[in-house]
């Protein structure tokens, strides 16, 4: 079984409590969310392979840990998800980056697929599905779907906040991979939003509402 992997950290929780905010502006929203989602993956990337490498100081020859293969891709789950790349990238500057678009169908809360987009030898690499909210978990099993339709295995899932109900359909669909959620909340209302939460993702990454 993977592992579910909820963050305890002050400075994550302290973080994401400015997030949930309603009067948080659009601009601090968004660098927010990257400062968050860079401390997530600092956890999330713990377990990644080490290789030795054999360097000269300016003494003397020695041997350091690099990450091994430095075979890494983020991928967004669109739209939403685009905003946790950059505090992504701040952490691993030549990771590749793949794109999944995805939303969700207001009524039925079904995903609709729009986009596929991912580095030609994706299946080589680690893979981090990234999007800020897991709620039904509809979106992150049905991107998930698609990587295991071509081909790529190796994938973790990391998120800001989640709805028990999405964690536990995610386990269910995929017990091999690996959830890092930066706030386990209550439950989901009756549209399928995440409460207490932070109301919808995207429209205040992107400020459209
Ligand atoms: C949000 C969010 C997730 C999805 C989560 O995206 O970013 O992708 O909802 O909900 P689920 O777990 O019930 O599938 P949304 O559909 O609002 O699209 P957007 O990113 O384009 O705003
Ligand atoms: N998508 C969001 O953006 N917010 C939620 O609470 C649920 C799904």
């Amino acid at each position: 079984m993977g592992k579910v992997v909820v963050m305890d950290h002050p400075l994550l929780q302290h973080k994401i409590g400015i997030l949930r905010r309603k009067e948080t502006s659009t601009k601090d929203f968004r660098e927010l969310v990257n400062e968050i989602a860079e401390l997530i993956y600092y956890e999330a990337s713990r377990d990644l392979p080490l290789a030795d490498k054999e360097i000269e100081t300016p003494l003397c020859k020695t041997t350091v840990k690099e990450i091994a293969g430095k075979k890494l891709c983020i991928v967004p789950i669109l739209r939403a998800g685009i905003g946790l790349c950059d505090g992504i990238l701040r952490m691993n500057p030549s990771a590749k980056v793949g794109h999944i678009g995805m939303y969700r169908n207001e009524e039925t809360l079904e995903p609709i697929e729009y986009f596929y987009k991912l580095p030609s030898d994706a299946a080589d690499r680690d893979i981090f599905v990234v999007d800020p909210m897991l709620a039904t978990g509809g979106s992150a099993i049905a991107a998930i779907k698609m990587l295991h339709n071509h081909g790529i295995q190796r994938i973790r899932f990391l998120c800001l906040i989640a709805a028990p109900e999405g964690v536990k359909k995610l386990q269910e669909a995929f017990p091999e991979v690996d959830i890092y959620i930066g706030a386990m909340d209550e439950r989901l209302n009756e549209k399928g939003y995440i409460l207490p939460g932070l109301g919808d993702a995207g429209d205040r990454i992107f400020g459209t509402k």
